[in-house]
């Protein structure tokens, strides 16, 4: 297992290639198996989850390569149409394939994904529509296995916009008879990225990125040829670099529309943008202003960006507060900033961050994905050294994090827990 080693303090300069968006190409991974044939997909970031969701297909029987973050994934001798508790406890998002080997072969088992560090997170709103679209579904020992003849387009309406929940049904209906509707629809960008690329295999796919997505089952789909959006949730990560280490950091590849509400508030937070050619430059201010956000489904201010912000906001200038309302237990990061000397204290969904001067390194333990990103963040502009360790989770979800800081000046470096 590894660990990452900071020693904080220095301003950080220069340019960042932003990866490709890790959550549009793990359903974007799921929906070829809609098709029969080689999909090809480009900007594919370098992942553990990546490599996960490539661990499933192979074990489905479809063939799977990687190289320079193309991924080509052979679809042609799918033969097994579960995805296993062991790959499913590792990567949550593995319920992706449910839709489409569902709406596709009839027939799917998929571990039910169990609770996880950041809150309960059920399923049930993908299972109920899949049900209202004349699925068998029963729960067994663990597993969702669920059977369909031909699964048939229905209306559908979401209590809470879900993100795959939305994705999982869009591919489900892609192949379905008939007209599906999904109300209430989450409208991330990642979604509208699988109905771009669910549009470019034949599907027939309106509203996407908004409310409501009208979705016209056809009977077959081609292999996708597809290139990934570029991930907004690393984009916004380096800003709140560039803000908390005074930095000058060039986001090459960023989609600036993507990241409005981050942007918004980091402006607030006293941040300066500007457009360059092929992206977008950060400026960190002297020091932070305090500024509050409170998280929302897109286009509000998203969930995966709250740790970040809030150990920008950890040395702010004033107090902040910080409401999280899509998952109930994503302040995991909270122990370890205060173990930095952060001053916040938490009330349910709500964090009050007092900001203090400077951030002292110390010995962390990354708790999940976007809290590993909130700790290095601070530990860039901690006076001294911090250790983070288990960075594993980071590894899921952010591409070559430490080569990409140290282009741009940063004292980071990995090592294996026993050195
Ligand atoms: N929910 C239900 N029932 C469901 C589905 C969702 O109650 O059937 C609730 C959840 O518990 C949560 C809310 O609805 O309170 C929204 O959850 P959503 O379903 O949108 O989350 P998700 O699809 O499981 C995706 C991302 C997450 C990101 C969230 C919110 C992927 C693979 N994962 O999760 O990404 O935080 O949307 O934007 O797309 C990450 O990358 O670090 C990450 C956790």
């Amino acid at each position: 297992m590894d660990k990452l080693i900071i020693h904080g303090g220095k301003r950080l300069k220069g340019e960042v290639a932003i990866s490709g968006a890790k959550n549009a190409a793990l359903p974007i991974m799921a929906a070829s198996l809609l098709s029969s044939g080689y999909s090809t997909i480009s900007r594919v970031p370098d992942l553990r989850d990546i490599m996960t969701m490539g661990r499933l297909f192979a074990n489905l029987g479809a063939g799977f390569h990687y190289e320079d973050s193309k991924a080509v994934i052979n679809t042609e001798k799918i033969k097994v149409y579960e995805a296993p508790y062991d790959l499913v406890r590792k990567m949550r998002a593995s319920i992706l394939v449910l839709g489409p080997l569902l709406s596709r072969y009839g027939r799917a088992k998929v571990s039910l994904p169990g609770g996880c560090a950041i809150g309960a997170r059920p399923i049930n709103f993908h299972l109920n529509g899949l049900e209202k679209m004349g699925a068998d579904i029963k729960l067994e020992s663990g597993y969702v296995i669920a059977k369909a003849k031909r699964l048939r387009g229905a209306s559908l309406y979401f209590d809470i916009p879900t993100v795959t929940g939305t994705e999982n049904l869009m591919m489900a209906a892609s192949l379905a008879k008939g007209i599906t509707l999904l109300e209430n629809a989450a409208r991330e960008p990642e979604v509208t990225d699988l109905a771009n690329a669910l549009i470019s295999m034949g599907a027939k796919i309106k509203g996407a990125g908004e409310s409501v997505i009208e979705i016209e089952g056809v009977d077959e789909l081609k292999p996708a040829d597809y290139t990934i959006i570029p991930d907004r949730i690393e984009a916004g990560t380096f800003m709140t670099i560039a803000g908390i280490t005074g930095g000058d950091i060039i986001l090459k590849g960023c989609r600036q529309k993507h990241l409005d509400a981050s942007i918004m508030k980091l402006k607030e937070a006293g941040l300066s943008f500007e457009n360059v050619p092929d992206g977008l430059r950060v400026t960190g201010p002297g020091r932070p202003a305090a500024s509050d956000i409170k998280t929302q489904p897109y286009p509000g201010f998203p969930t995966d960006m709250q740790a970040q912000f809030m150990s920008l906001m950890c040395i702010a200038d004033g107090t902040s507060i910080i409401k999280e309302t899509i998952f109930e237990n994503r302040f995991m990061h909270v122990a370890e900033l205060k173990r930095m000397g952060a001053d916040i204290t938490v009330e349910g969904g709500v964090s009050t961050v007092r900001g203090i001067s400077k951030l002292k390194g110390a010995p962390l333990m990354a708790t999940d994905l976007r809290a590993s990103a909130s700790l290095i963040v601070a530990a860039l502009a901690a006076k001294g050294e911090t250790v983070i360790h288990r960075i594993y989770h980071l590894d899921r979800g952010y591409e070559n994090m430490e080569g990409k800081l140290s282009k741009i000046g940063a004292d980071v470096k990995r090592a294996k827990e026993d050195q």
